[in-house]
């Protein structure tokens, strides 16, 4: 047969084949080509980021800063993220072996979890929980474990319903708190209560801290700071959301210097080093971002309080979210599964909200709607909700 004639053919490793796709992709696959849209589906800040910290970015670009950094990071930003952890939660980290900086929180993910894991090895999430724990942990060659949290509790993962699902296989449990998608806060007692119970089984505790600095009145909690926590805490830190520099792509892992070094050694092979004009942005977003992220943090308070009211005075009960950028409001009376109350929603009110179910069955009726929009759209997106209400009244 000629080589033009064979036809091409590959398997996708099963693991890969087997992961279900997000469930918010498909939501951005309709709203493709549709004019008058207002989206409430992404999760990320409406602002460019503040001005000063993209100039640090293009002064270091200017002056010929474009090579490959150490494997670990900048040493100064090593540094000044170490100075950070210490200022803000009296926690001391040797930037020297404890600290590494990644492509964003999701690289740090995606690497803590082929540093720890061996196949079928169990972590324990929340259900609902952001999109990319299942997916990492099985990327990984592990086992999600979900556990469910529920609006009674205010969605914090509760000590008593984890310690059930450990078993012999239980390596790690996975927190991400505040919470995407509930917006969910732990409060500091429900968190030494988990501290225990990894202390008890011992398990590796890996802290999503990427919306710590996104929280209204209520006291932000760094995880490895909990008494006798840092050892076996792999505290994960970014600047997407609290610097606005999504973009950037820009995180760090901060934690036990065996596993940093294991982390270290497959970030060196995959990645060699996080892009170095934006660990120069980061580095001045530590120094001098904190008015800006205090600024950004009133604003959104503002649009949360707004939203939350919004939704309850339109007859959506709404659990007040303490922390990140999302409200997450009950539509169980409208009957409608969560998804489909989504899907219609877009077609006939061109509003993009993100179905609960595409984080977890503890989802199902509930819709997550991002608050980091312009008011005005905040405003709009509820008279057309409410009139969508009206419309589908049993
Ligand atoms: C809970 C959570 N963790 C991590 C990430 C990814 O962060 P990064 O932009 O630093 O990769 C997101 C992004 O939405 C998130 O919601």
């Amino acid at each position: 047969m000629a080589i033009e004639d064979r036809q091409y053919s590959i398997q996708i490793s099963k693991c890969v084949a087997e992961l279900a796709p997000s469930g918010i992709r498909k939501f951005f696959d309709l709203v493709a080509g549709m004019d008058g849209v207002i989206s409430l589906g992404v999760g990320e800040p409406d602002y460019a980021t503040p001005w000063h910290i993209r100039e640090a970015a293009i002064y270091s670009i200017e002056k010929g800063y474009t090579m490959y950094t150490s494997n670990s990071g900048m040493p100064e930003l090593r540094k000044e993220v170490a100075r950070f952890l210490n200022d803000h939660y009296q926690i001391s980290y040797d930037p020297l072996g404890e600290i590494l900086i990644t492509v964003g929180v999701s690289e740090a993910l995606d690497l803590v979890m082929r540093s720890i894991l061996n196949p079928g090895d169990e972590v324990i999430i929340a259900d609902p929980c952001y999109v990319s724990y299942p997916a990492c942990i099985c990327l990984a060659g592990g086992q999600p474990v979900r556990v469910d949290t529920r609006i009674e509790d205010n969605f914090e993962l509760r000590a008593e319903k984890i310690e059930p699902q450990i078993t012999q296989r239980t390596k790690a449990i996975l927190l991400g708190y505040p919470a995407n998608p509930t917006g969910a806060m732990m409060s500091r007692e429900n968190l030494i209560e988990i501290a225990e119970l990894a202390r008890r089984h011992n398990l590796t505790v890996i802290s999503d801290e990427i919306y710590a600095r996104l929280v209204y009145g209520v006291e932000e909690v760094c995880f490895s700071s909990l008494p006798e926590m840092k050892e076996t805490t792999i505290l994960l830190g970014g600047f997407s959301k609290a610097y606005a520099m999504t973009g950037w792509r820009l995180g760090y892992a901060a934690g036990n210097r065996e596993v940093i070094a294991a982390m270290t050694k497959i970030h060196q092979f995959t990645m060699l080093s996080s892009p170095t004009m934006a660990q120069n942005a980061a580095l001045e977003a530590l120094k001098f971002g904190e008015p800006d992220v205090r600024e950004m943090v009133e604003d959104y308070n503002r649009r949360r309080l707004f939203m939350v009211k919004g939704f309850n005075e339109i007859g959506l009960s709404c659990f007040e979210p303490k922390g990140a950028f999302y409200t997450f409001p009950s539509i169980k009376k409208t009957g409608m599964s969560a998804d489909d109350f989504s899907e219609k929603l877009l077609m006939e009110e061109k509003v993009v909200v993100v179905p609960g179910t595409a984080f977890g069955q503890c989802g199902e009726g509930h819709i997550r709607c991002c608050y980091a929009t312009a008011m005005s759209d905040i405003e709009e997106a509820l008279n057309r909700i409410d009139r969508f209400l009206k419309k589908h009244e049993a």
